[in-house]
């Protein structure tokens, strides 16, 4: 059944879980998602972004999310937007369907360029009171996503600041967010703790200095009933990226945000873990093994290396849903 992220976040604060957020652009994906939250039995958020409307088609992102729904009747399935660039285009999603959308006010409309508070809180508002009139649940963004290490933000990823970013927007500043929570009235919080969108997070293993789950506490010491939702957490799947590489793949010397601490961050309030890039190196790297293998040389029907792709994203999915707990909970 369609559920609000609200309703589900709700839920998943009661019972001190998280729920993965996975980007679908595609069947695979959709599919994949959904088999791994009917084995272990895990409501499931699924979310469009800009770059999924472009490559599918508005229409097709949504009736295949509509199409989970039908599937799996007993399946809780958040249909979200993700990075709202602007109040018109959450207010489409909104009439389309979509039961939550995010406000991403903390960057203009370009996507690019780091947006001043107010700018933030006041296009936030309006999404809020459109979205809360029709039912539908609204993520704002407080905080510029980037590196610690670097000051910049995620590369191979459609939106980010462009240049680097200073110090005090790269973490949330806990004042400003109840500041932002009372204006706005979110559902959820994205925060910004030195986590970045796509596979270049980390040059080493992060330490606490660059990936601040100790950040999440002191804003939880102020805000202990909000949801915080932690964007650029996919973990970078280092057997991933030896097998992408071993099959002809180039990608270089990479970390990302080790499952353990954001289990870690679930204890002070995270409940929506955005992952995107983990199932994009899955499928990739399990469709360069299926090609690359001689004994697969004769065959050209695209079911047998997509259902390897779809095999492999089915495990991180399931991964996921029960390192955060929640698994056991649809
Ligand atoms: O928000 C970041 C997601 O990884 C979406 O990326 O715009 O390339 O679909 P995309
Ligand atoms: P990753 O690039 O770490 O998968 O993050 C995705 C994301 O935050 C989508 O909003
Ligand atoms: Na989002
Ligand atoms: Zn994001």
């Amino acid at each position: 059944a369609l559920v609000s992220l609200r309703q589900l976040l709700d839920y998943a604060a009661e019972h001190q879980f998280a729920i993965p957020a996975f980007n679908v652009n595609n069947l695979e994906q959709v599919q994949a998602i959904m088999q791994a939250a009917d084995a272990v039995d895990s409501p499931v958020i699924m979310q469009g972004s800009v770059g999924a409307r472009q490559y599918a088609g508005e229409p097709f992102l949504r009736h295949l999310i509509l199409a989970a729904i039908e599937q799996y009747p007993h399946i809780p399935v958040v249909m979200h937007q993700d990075h709202g660039a602007s109040p018109a285009i959450c207010a489409r999603a909104i009439q389309s369907g979509f039961s939550s959308v995010m406000m991403d006010g903390s960057l203009l409309e370009d996507m690019k360029t780091p947006a001043s508070f107010d700018y933030n809180a006041s296009v936030t508002r309006t999404v809020v009171d459109m979205a809360h009139a029709c039912g539908v649940s609204v993520e704002g963004e407080l905080g510029c996503l980037g590196s610690l290490e670097t000051g910049k933000m995620g590369e191979e990823d459609g939106h980010g600041a462009e240049g680097a970013l200073d110090h005090s927007q790269l973490l949330t500043d806990p004042d400003e967010a109840v500041e932002f929570i009372k204006l706005t009235q979110v559902d959820a919080l994205a925060v910004a703790i030195g986590t970045s969108h796509g596979a270049y997070k980390f040059s080493q293993p992060p330490s606490g200095d660059v990936l601040a789950i100790s950040h999440l506490e002191k804003l939880q010491n102020k805000l202990p009933n909000v949801h915080f939702v932690m964007h650029g957490s996919s973990s970078v799947p280092q057997d991933w990226l030896a097998i992408i590489n071993r099959f002809g793949g180039d990608i270089g010397q990479t970390y990302g945000v080790p499952v353990d601490e954001v289990v870690e961050g679930i204890k002070y309030g995270v409940r929506k873990v955005n992952i995107d890039t983990d199932l994009r190196m899955a499928s990739t790297g399990a469709i360069r093994q299926f090609l690359a293998d001689e004994k697969n040389a004769a065959i050209f029907d695209p079911r047998k290396f997509l259902k390897a792709a779809t095999a492999a994203m089915q495990a991180i999915c399931e991964a996921r849903y029960q390192s955060f707990g929640s698994a056991g909970h649809a």
